[in-house]
């Protein structure tokens, strides 16, 4: 299975997303935001973690029920009313997966679940297989697996792909891996654990350190075949590795990875403009592929460039993910070139002596102005000229 080239994307905008500050969203907004997931071609749609609350019940169960295209998933620890609440609310998808977790790290299991390594290993057996007479696509995760004992990791993935999961995912849950380490941990994983071909690995990677998507990528590099994301990165404190981030990579980078999805890259824009008006904030304007900026050119020698030949200051095109605004952005970097592109658009030929003193009341504006609009140009150019 894992010699297929096909990624997987698993998006948990509705759980790891959600449970972040300033993202909770209500039940009619999260559904809102899985047909957009859906649209988008995410594969499988976490949408939330049905024993947290009876909201979190309802809205996973209601996603369950009228959104189509996607497998609809919920989140369980290893406990069966767990299982159970995650069971019933997916059961009325299409196709559903109950995803089940449980900490491998001796530092989770001795000062969070109070447990010892061999009863970690009863408890993932018990309740995969539990999860297992639910729904015929289980999930295991080792939660913390980046700083779990590697002989330990190997043993819990062992288990838990014996008891019956299909998808065997190695969390960053704290953003501390580095590519390389996550990279070599899927390939160690892989050639030590027995059957390991049956079943898909799958990253999920916390940007503590800013590596979500240099960890999400590198594991694939390394086997990975599912990756675990949300929209602009949204997620437990630094948030997790970002959907777009991962797609456009995948995209415009085919040549280092040559994997293919099921993501509709013109789905992006609308999909991080939908979440940021669900949620208490918008992408930084800097985020890369949805920020506000991703695609703006204001300096005169890069809208010089742009203008000529986007591929000067452009590694893809706002189309290709969705974005339809305007790219070039007056201000005092502008050039003579880019205002008159903007006055020919408007309906203004201007050029010689007359574009001159159009450019040079712009320059006085921009100095003193921080951003120039439309109406701006309009009045320079109706301006007598002194
Ligand atoms: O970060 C993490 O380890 C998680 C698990 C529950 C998959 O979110
Ligand atoms: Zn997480």
């Amino acid at each position: 299975m894992a010699e297929s080239n096909r990624v997987v994307f698993f998006d948990t905008t509705l759980r790891d997303g959600e449970q972040s500050p300033g993202c909770t969203m209500h039940h009619e907004e999260k559904i809102r935001m899985a047909h957009q997931l859906a649209a988008l071609g995410v594969d499988v749609i976490e949408a939330g973690f049905a024993i947290a609350s009876t909201g979190d019940f309802n809205s996973v169960q209601a996603i369950a029920h009228e959104v189509r295209g996607s497998r609809i998933c919920s989140l369980a620890r290893c406990k069966r009313a767990d299982i159970e609440a995650a069971a019933k609310a997916v059961e009325p998808a299409q196709i559903n997966r109950i995803h089940v977790f449980l900490a491998s790290s001796d530092l989770h299991l001795e000062a969070k679940l109070k447990i010892t390594r061999a009863q970690a290993l009863e408890q993932a057996a018990e309740h995969v297989k539990l999860a297992c007479t639910y729904s015929d696509d289980v999930e295991f995760s080792a939660e913390d697996a980046t700083r779990s004992d590697i002989d330990f990791l190997v043993q819990i993935v062992t288990v838990a792909i014996q008891a019956g999961a299909k998808t065997i995912n190695l969390p960053d849950t704290v953003g501390y891996s580095t590519p390389a380490e996550y990279q070599q941990l899927f390939e160690t994983i892989r050639e030590r654990v027995p059957n390991a071909d049956s079943v898909i690995f799958s990253t999920h990677c916390h940007d503590d350190l800013g590596m979500g998507t240099a960890n999400a990528l590198a594991g694939v590099l390394g086997g990975a075949r599912q990756v675990e994301v949300t929209i602009t990165g949204i997620g437990e404190r630094a948030g997790n590795a970002a959907l777009e981030e991962v797609a456009a990579a995948m995209a415009v980078r085919r040549d280092a990875y040559p994997f293919t999805n099921n993501i509709k890259m013109t789905e992006l824009y609308p999909t991080s403009k939908l979440l940021g008006e669900i949620i208490s904030f918008s992408p930084a304007p800097n985020k890369a592929v949805v920020g506000k900026n991703a695609f703006a050119h204001e300096s005169g020698i890069h809208q010089h460039g742009v203008l000529a030949n986007p591929l000067t200051y452009e590694i893809m095109t706002p189309a290709s993910v969705g974005v339809t605004a305007n790219n070039i952005v007056l201000g005092k970097h502008s050039g003579r070139k880019a205002l008159q592109h903007r006055l020919h658009e408007m309906g203004f030929a201007l050029a010689g002596e007359e574009l001159d003193a159009v450019y040079l009341r712009f320059t006085e504006l921009a100095d003193r102005k921080k951003s120039i609009y439309d109406q701006d140009i309009v009045a320079l150019v109706g301006e007598p000229v002194a």
